[in-house]
Formats: structure tokens, C-alpha cells, sequence
């Protein structure tokens, strides 16, 4: 059974996963803290924490909120910076099997071009995620996500300093999401994630408070699931581009749900706190279902549930 996926088909680096199964940014740390508790060398890749060009600590506590079905984070980037990265985090990934993909994130388009340049070439770097979706900061973050002219800008900046496959991750938070995919690939984006989290909040009746530090923040987990599917086979009917479909994915059934969405690989972030092994299980899960339904080739279902647009 072949469960291989080419995810910068266009790319003279190109960016081949053994399986579609990817771990998703922010929930995964920089890799490090789960090798101990599964073999993250069967994953498909890993996206490490957003990366910003200084150290950050994030938003004020809480920062996190159990929710119906879902989750809500206010994190706001806290990461150790792009320098920090590059000599502790980037030795370790080049002695590593799976492909590690570097989420970046800037305040302005020469912050994100300025990232790609320093990540390029370094060992043990194999992707740029471009985050232009965070809904946790001031300043950058989303603001590039939900306008079509800096979605495209941060796109072409980042392109050119760097040779290195391109993801770009696309926010659920606009009204029409394929144009802004439209407009990044146009760009040079090699692929696109779809999608971050949901904009949302939650009240603490007792205070008479918002319950997160920052008062919003994004929604991810189970809830978001049917949302970002949508998504994902929208944008799956108008570009030809890889998607990696992200949102609420907890099982192999949720995964290949967004494959047969059209999506080529997914990512999983909210199920891994609840069970890192929930990865790896995914990744068998799907080798079962192949094997049942007399599947070969993984690219065999990419796509399979298109039957058009819904009308309303
Ligand atoms: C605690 C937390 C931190 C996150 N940090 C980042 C981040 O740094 N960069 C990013 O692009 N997405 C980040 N995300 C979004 C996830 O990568 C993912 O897109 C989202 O949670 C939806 O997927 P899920 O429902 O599987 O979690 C974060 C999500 C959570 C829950």
C-alpha cells in the first residue's frame, strides 16, 4: 500500500510524506516533547510552534478553555524566536526521518520575508507553513489572512527568500476563503492548510468576565469539524493546489473525511492533548481502511466525495 504524498509537487525540493498524516502547529511543541511518548518517525510530518523573529510570551492567563466539543486558546504566539530555533531546535530535526515543517509568523510582510530568508537552507528544515491566521495577536497574525492584497503580499515576499516548499494557512474567519486561496497560490504558495481556528469566546457568568485573559480567542477540537470539511471541499473544487485539511480531526474516519473532501494530508492538533497516540493511530487507521476497501494508492480517494458545489 502506497500512503506517500507529494506535497510541493512544483517544488525543486519537493516535500514527500510516507503518510498524510501530519501533527499540527502549536500543539506539537517543536517535536522534542513527544518523541519519548510515540514514534514520531512514523508521522507524516511535524509543524512546529509559530515562530516569531523575537522570543515571545504570549497573552495573559487563561489561556486556555474547555468548551462543548472544542477548545479555545488565546496562547498569542509564545514561542523561544527564530534564532533559538535555528541553533537548538533545527540540529535535532536533521538527524530526525520525518519531514519538520516551520510555522512562521510576523507583525509585518518584511518580518515574514525576513523569517524565510533566515530559515532557508538551515539542516533539518523541510517546509515553511506561513501563518497569516493567528487570531491571537495585536499586531500581524489574521490582519494578513483576511485581506486578499496582504494574504498575496506576505505570499510573494516569503516566496521570494526562499526556495523551500511554501504551505500557506488560510483562517476560517472571512467570508470567502477560496479567493484568498486563490490569490496565495497565485502568489507561489506550494500548498495550503485549511484551516486555523475559529474566532470565539466564553463568559464567566460568576465574574461577570470574559473567561480568557485575551477575552477571545480561537476554537479548534470536534466542534470546528464540519466547518473546516466545508471548507476544505470548497477550496478542493477551485485550485488544484495539495491542501492539508486541519480542524477537529480525532480519528482515521474524521481523516478521511477531509481526503475524500479533497484534501491530500491532514493535520491533527486539539485530539493530540487528549492522547498523543491518537497520531500514529490515525496513520494505522487509515492502513486498515485501505486495506478493507482494496485501496493501493492513497491518491486513489483524494477528492472521492466530489459531487460539486452545494447549492445553498
Ligand atoms: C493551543 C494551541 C496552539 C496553537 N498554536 C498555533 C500556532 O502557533 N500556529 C498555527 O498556525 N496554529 C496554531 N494553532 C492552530 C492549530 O494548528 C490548528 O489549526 C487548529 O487547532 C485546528 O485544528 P484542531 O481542531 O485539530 O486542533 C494552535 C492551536 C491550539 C489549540
Amino acid at each position: 500500500m502506497n500512503l506517500s504524498i507529494q506535497l510541493a509537487p512544483h517544488n525543486e525540493r519537493g516535500l514527500l510524506l510516507s503518510n498524510p498524516v501530519i501533527a499540527a502547529s502549536g500543539t506539537f511543541g517543536y517535536g522534542t516533547e513527544y518523541a519519548e511518548l510515540i514514534d514520531i518517525q512514523k508521522l507524516g510530518a511535524i509543524v512546529s510552534k509559530g515562530i516569531t523573529l523575537r522570543p515571545r510570551q504570549g497573552n495573559p492567563q487563561p489561556r486556555l478553555v474547555e468548551t462543548a466539543a472544542g477548545l479555545l486558546n488565546s496562547i498569542g504566539l509564545e514561542n523561544i524566536g527564530v534564532k533559538a530555533l535555528i541553533r537548538d531546535k533545527a540540529p535535532l530535526w536533521a538527524q530526525w526521518q520525518v519531514p519538520v515543517i516551520v510555522n512562521i509568523a510576523g507583525e509585518s510582510i518584511s518580518e515574514y520575508a525576513g523569517l524565510a530568508g533566515m530559515l532557508d537552507g538551515v539542516d533539518g528544515i523541510r517546509g515553511i507553513e506561513v501563518n497569516i491566521s493567528c487570531p491571537n495577536v495585536d499586531a500581524g497574525g489574521m490582519e494578513f489572512g483576511t485581506d486578499v492584497k496582504m494574504a498575496s503580499k506576505v505570499t510573494a515576499a516569503v516566496r521570494k527568500q526562499t526556495a523551500l516548499p511554501i504551505i500557506v494557512k488560510l483562517t476560517p474567519n472571512v467570508t470567502d476563503t477560496v479567493q484568498i486561496a486563490r490569490a496565495v497560490v497565485d502568489a507561489g504558495a506550494d500548498a495550503l492548510t485549511i484551516a486555523n481556528t475559529f474566532k470565539g469566546m466564553a463568559i464567566d457568568t460568576t465574574k461577570r468576565r470574559p473567561v480568557l485573559g485575551n477575552i477571545a480567542g480561537g476554537l479548534s477540537g470536534p466542534a470546528i469539524k464540519p466547518l473546516a470539511l466545508y471548507l476544505v471541499y470548497k477550496v478542493a473544487q477551485a485550485v488544484k493546489t495539495p491542501i492539508i485539511g486541519c480542524g477537529g480531526i480525532a480519528s482515521a474516519g474524521d481523516a478521511l473525511e477531509f481526503i475524500m473532501a479533497g484534501a491530500s494530508a491532514v493535520q491533527v492538533g486539539t485530539a493530540t492533548f487528549a492522547d498523543p497516540r491518537v497520531l500514529p493511530g490515525i496513520v494505522e487507521g487509515i492502513e486498515r481502511f485501505m486495506e478493507k476497501e482494496g485501496i493501493s494508492n492513497i491518491e486513489e480517494i483524494t477528492g472521492a466525495a466530489n459531487v460539486g458545489y452545494a447549492k445553498t
